[in-house]
């Protein structure tokens, strides 16, 4: 019996306009006729020397495009009888519909998208230091390829656990040691590791109501059974905390700015907390998500920071400073529980890229992030009053909050209607209620100032207005 015999040009169009590498497209030609069965296993494809003539190429770019091909399995050296293309094709990934439904829909915005107006928990788009950025994140790239090629501290790189710790004894007046800092993707893996450590599985949990609705649904997925304790104007309220679930293991609070209302929690509070943290033998997770990003006056210390430290795991997050594109952040650890959470992460949950770890580092080190900061609060702080002075009128109770403003509704307002009317004219507030757990009166619009700017301030507030307007009278 003999091999059928493929014509070269049969199999392989080079087109000349295509900026595609000569050697790429012919692969890919073979790839796919392979795939679609349009050369089936067994076939024999042309000797190199007869194909590279016929398209003009040099022998060396078809044996590339061959061995690649032979890499995947797709085709085989048969000796004398030439290459064939594989009676067994490997199996291939499935192309398939969106398997995700997105869980979170109406919380999260498509990933990786550029941020809208009012988009909550983004930092400005257009004041990264892109320059800065680029020049230490090249260096760093450079120090870690010459790198030794074994694993990386589980902690995080021993610099910038340093840098972070200098930088939090200036910012949050957190003493600790390098060893007490665990670097992480970011808020979420630090969550997750303070639950592994604290084995909290089954076990009770205070969380701010309202509060970040993203934190509620992971301690649901972690398995914990999540008790709203409400907030005022003090942050969170502990006496009734003590009073509906004393024995809670963890309270999971952001008493530096609250999210979303922005309160800070009073010294008489932080007092109360601590105290039934030490006394029940409870932990505070404290998510610092803005750290000292503070537009109104100096942030107050951390609560990680003096007296009942010890029971304070302290989270933070360059999310929010710098970007979430990054996923980079940090935690805290009380010296007792250093080597439980240490061992989780080395083998569970270990410090992410060490590129951008060291990157930051040298940010850090150089004085860059403290510089932006200043920037940063400068901006925002200037975003925050010109966006007030535009929506004041359509919104009488607005009110200032973190990074942005929260409009309060009448309750007979639907916040949920009301933001999907927003998204259609491309604006990304967020709704109150969803904020909370409890069914309750309380509806508004969280509104993010921070991707306000002199080219579209005007316009986003005009259209929101507009949009209120609409679904009021409506
Ligand atoms: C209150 C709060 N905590 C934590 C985070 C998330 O931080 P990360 O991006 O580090 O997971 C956010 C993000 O919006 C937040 O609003």
């Amino acid at each position: 019996m003999t091999d059928p015999k493929i014509t070269p040009s049969v199999l392989v169009q080079v087109e000349p306009d295509n900026p595609a590498p000569i050697g790429d497209q012919i692969y890919a030609n073979l790839r796919s006729s392979i795939l679609e069965g349009v050369l089936t296993g067994g076939s024999r494809l042309p000797s190199g020397r007869a194909l590279a003539a016929q398209l003009g190429v040099a022998r060396g770019t078809i044996r590339v495009a061959y061995d690649r091909l032979a890499a995947e399995g797709l085709i085989f050296g048969a000796g004398s009888a030439g290459t064939k293309v594989s009676s067994k094709l490997p199996p291939q990934p499935l192309e398939h519909e969106e398997l995700w439904d997105r869980p979170l829909a109406g919380f999260t915005r498509p990933y990786s998208s550029f941020p809208l107006p009012f988009q909550v928990g983004v930092p400005a788009h257009d004041a990264f230091p892109t320059k800065v950025w680029e020049r230490m994140r090249s260096r760093a790239v450079r120090t870690d390829a010459l790198s030794y090629t074994t694993y990386a501290d589980p902690r995080g790189e021993p610099e910038l656990r340093k840098q972070i710790a200098s930088h939090l004894a200036v910012s949050r007046q957190i003493q600790c040691h390098p060893d007490q800092i665990i670097v992480t993707s970011g808020y979420r893996q630090g969550l997750t590791l303070t639950l592994m450590a604290l084995q909290a599985k089954g076990r009770k949990v205070w969380l701010e109501e309202p509060g970040y609705p993203l934190g509620r649904r992971a301690l649901e997925l972690a398995g914990l059974t999540v008790v709203p304790i409400p907030v005022d104007m003090e942050g969170i309220n502990v006496e009734i905390g003590i009073a509906q679930a004393a024995d809670a293991l963890i309270a999971l609070v952001t008493p530096g700015q609250q999210a979303p209302l922005g309160v800070t929690l009073s010294s008489n509070r932080r007092r109360d907390l601590l105290k039934w943290a030490r006394t029940q033998n409870a932990w505070i997770v404290e998510d610092d998500y803005l750290g000292e990003l503070q537009l109104d006056g100096r942030a107050k210390s951390a609560l990680a920071s003096g007296d009942g430290a010890e029971r304070v795991i302290h989270i933070g997050t360059f999310s929010k400073t710098m970007s979430p594109s990054l996923g980079l952040g940090f935690m805290v650890v009380p010296k007792l529980v250093t080597e439980k959470f240490v061992e989780i992460a080395a083998v569970m949950l270990p410090a992410p890229n060490r590129t951008t770890q060291l990157a930051m580092a040298e940010f850090l080190a150089d004085g860059h992030f403290l510089r932006h900061l200043r920037q940063m609060k400068d901006l925002y702080f200037v975003r925050r009053e010109k966006a007030m002075t535009h929506l004041s009128k359509s919104f009488p109770q607005i009110k200032e909050s973190g990074l942005g403003l929260i409009a309060f509704c009448s309750e007979t307002v639907d916040d949920v209607m009301l933001v999907a009317a927003a998204r259609e004219q491309g604006l990304a507030p967020s709704p109150l209620s969803s904020w909370y757990i409890t069914a309750n009166n309380k509806r508004g619009l969280i509104l993010s100032i921070t991707n306000l700017n002199t080219n579209n301030i005007a316009n986003a507030c005009g259209t929101l207005n507009d949009v209120i307007e609409a679904q009021i009278k409506a």
